[in-house]
């Protein structure tokens, strides 16, 4: 029988380990180091918001935890295993636009990612309209995406990344091109979403209100070559509430995140 010392615990599902990460883009002119010895754990079930100046590499980092690119340095494991190329059941990605594709319904649109791996038909319909009814769309999987409106499409992308319940989403900047009551509200529909679901959400925003609103950690990136400067705790209870944004707690979270990136201004 094998010394228990020597079995090796196996890590739960959502954990997100980042040791020693750089990113170097190659290109006709020059190198480019967009990130440099990135460090960081992210705990099963945390919601954990990256920010940092704009060309400091958070979409780089996110692409590197979805599969979507390899990391010139280092090691990136999801769910205790290296990521090497993207794999929708274990990680979830969604991106600032929407990028439905306009000819499919918002139900096909969600089953899009199910089709590619071959689930049947009856199967797909039944997950997809679940994820439908999850982001509050229920009724409207037999829409264009011309019939929606942006926070409707917004939500339709949310559902495709969540359709094959993977234990990770990755968020980039999902609702940056929304009017700032619809941001508001999904922000706190993704939160009832997240609350539901338990998953481990990685969320990279511009917004310093939106990070301390969502997150439980937040992480601070210096200008690029990208680094990790600061990573806060949020203290404040769930569910969140609108009247904390004029908190004291909330407004000292703030204030410490713009100063770093005032610094790097
Ligand atoms: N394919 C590429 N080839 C060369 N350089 C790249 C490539 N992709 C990104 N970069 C560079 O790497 C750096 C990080 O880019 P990235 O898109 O990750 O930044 P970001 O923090 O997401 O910025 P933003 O907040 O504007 O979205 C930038 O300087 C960018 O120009
Ligand atoms: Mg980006």
């Amino acid at each position: 029988m094998q010394p228990l010392a020597n079995i090796t615990p196996l890590k739960p599902a959502g954990a997100i380990e980042v040791r020693n990460v750089g990113q170097v883009f190659k290109t006709t002119t020059q190198d480019v180091v967009a990130l440099e010895d990135v460090s960081l754990d992210v705990k099963p079930g945390r919601f954990v918001v990256l920010v940092g100046p704009s060309g400091c590499g958070k979409s780089t980092l996110l692409m590197m935890m979805a599969g979507l690119r390899q990391q010139t340095s280092g090691t990136i494991t999801i769910s205790g295993a290296p990521i090497p190329e993207p794999d929708p059941n274990r990680v979830g990605v969604v991106f600032q636009e929407a990028s439905l594709f306009p000819w499919l319904t918002a139900e096909e649109n969600v089953e899009f990612p199910l089709a590619l791996r071959g689930i049947a038909k009856s199967d797909r319909r039944t997950r997809a309209q679940d994820a439908l009814k999850l982001v509050g769309l229920d009724g409207f999987g037999k829409r264009h995406p011309h019939e929606l409106s942006g926070g409707m499409k917004q939500r339709v992308s949310i559902a495709r990344g969540l359709v094959q319940d993977p234990p990770v989403l990755l968020m980039d900047e999902p609702f940056a091109a929304l009017d700032e009551q619809t941001r508001m509200t999904m922000g706190d529909e993704l939160l009832r979403i997240w609350a539901a679901t338990g998953k481990t959400v990685v969320f990279v925003t511009h917004s310093l209100t939106e990070a301390v609103y969502l997150a439980d950690e937040v992480i601070v990136m210096s200008p690029r070559p990208g680094r990790i400067v600061d990573h806060l705790q949020v203290p404040l209870p769930r569910p969140r509430t609108y009247e904390m944004l004029s908190g004291d707690t909330f407004g000292s979270l703030r204030d410490r995140i713009w100063r770093h990136i005032r610094k790097s201004a």
